[in-house]
């Protein structure tokens, strides 16, 4: 697929997040949806944990999350746009979820606050 970085540094650079999801306009797995991962999900999560996403993307993870019972899940990413287009998505149907333009960087964010990240 065009849309793949060529190398790991262009993987890791903001400029290539932002023009993927000015391509991508539908939700993209990069690791698997729910339905491939619920099998861990619901061995280590329960549903009350405090779940935090780190690097959401367009991925409809949280929101098939939240349909199975996990409410509290919170989402971030660097890309303004892409957590716009989460919100949009989500907000109306699932109002508990959250998505944050925010850095796993920032400094004092990934306080103990977290159950699952
Ligand atoms: C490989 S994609 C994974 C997207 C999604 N989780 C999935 O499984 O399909 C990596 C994501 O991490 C985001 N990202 C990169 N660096 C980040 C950072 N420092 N903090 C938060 N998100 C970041 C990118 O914008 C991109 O959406």
């Amino acid at each position: 697929m065009v849309l793949l970085p060529k190398t790991q540094q262009e993987f890791a650079d903001p400029k290539y997040w932002k023009q993927f999801f000015e391509k991508c306009e539908t939700p993209f797995e990069w690791y698997g949806d729910y339905v491939q991962l619920a099998g861990v999900f619901d061995k280590y999560l329960k549903p009350a944990d405090s779940i935090l996403q780190i690097g959401c993307g367009n991925s409809i993870l949280a929101e098939q999350l939240y349909d199975n019972g996990y409410r509290n899940v919170r989402s971030i990413d660097i890309d303004s746009k892409v957590i716009v287009k989460q919100q949009q998505r989500n907000g109306q149907k699932r109002p508990e979820l959250v998505f944050e333009c925010r850095s796993a960087t920032e400094v004092g964010f990934l306080y103990n606050f977290f159950n699952a990240e």
